[in-house]
């Protein structure tokens, strides 16, 4: 099984940390998964000119690719303006309508405020809902606060951590359950 995580930041590095650290997770419950972190800072993703994909540049069409290729995915973005990041937003304006189909996609978000932890629920779960991905009953908001930003962004809460990991083995059991349905 392949778990590909996207970070939706093109500044800071919490939501890396963060995405990384449930991709070391998800290989600590079962080391036979595959894990690729997608971070958009990393590739030109075009904005949606509602074209099909082969109308795009290469980087645009290889990071969809790797979305619809992913067994599982987990998506992370910090919150900006009360919602997600416009770049994560435009990313999942290329992927077509059933392209998270059969995939378990968790949500992790970061932010400054912990006003905003239900944000994921209502920005990010109907889009991944909408694209048909099977969102884990849990999911995991960071406060800025729990990251060591003297220490390369270090999660530091236990909690946090512990989230993170039931994040991962949940993720993990469903898409099993998924998988061996099929
Ligand atoms: C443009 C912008 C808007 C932001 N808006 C919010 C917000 O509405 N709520 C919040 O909790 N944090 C907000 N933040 C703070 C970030 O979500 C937070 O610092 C996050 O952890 C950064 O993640 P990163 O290091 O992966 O970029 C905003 C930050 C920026 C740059």
């Amino acid at each position: 099984m392949k778990l590909v995580g996207i970070s939706g930041s093109l500044s800071g590095w919490k939501t890396n940390v963060a995405i990384d650290e449930v991709l070391q997770a998800a290989k600590n419950i079962d080391s036979g998964i595959e894990t690729e972190l997608l971070d958009l800072r990393d590739y030109d993703v075009e904005f949606v000119r509602a074209l099909p994909l082969s109308y795009y540049n290469e980087d645009t069409w290889k990071v969809v690719q790797k979305i619809l290729k992913a067994d599982l995915l987990v998506i992370g973005s910090p919150i900006y303006q009360a919602s997600i990041t416009g770049a994560l937003k435009n990313l999942l304006d290329h992927v077509p309508v059933d392209g998270l189909k059969g995939k378990v996609t968790g949500i992790v978000t970061t932010g400054g405020s912990e006003k905003h932890f239900l944000v994921s629920e209502y920005q990010l779960k109907p889009v991944v809902a909408y694209l048909k991905g099977t969102v884990p009953s849990g999911n995991v908001f960071i406060h800025n606060d729990f990251f060591d930003e003297e220490n390369d962004n270090e999660i530091i809460d236990e909690n946090v951590l512990r989230r993170i990991h039931k994040l991962a083995d949940e993720m993990i059991r469903l898409q099993k359950g998924i998988n061996n349905q099929s």
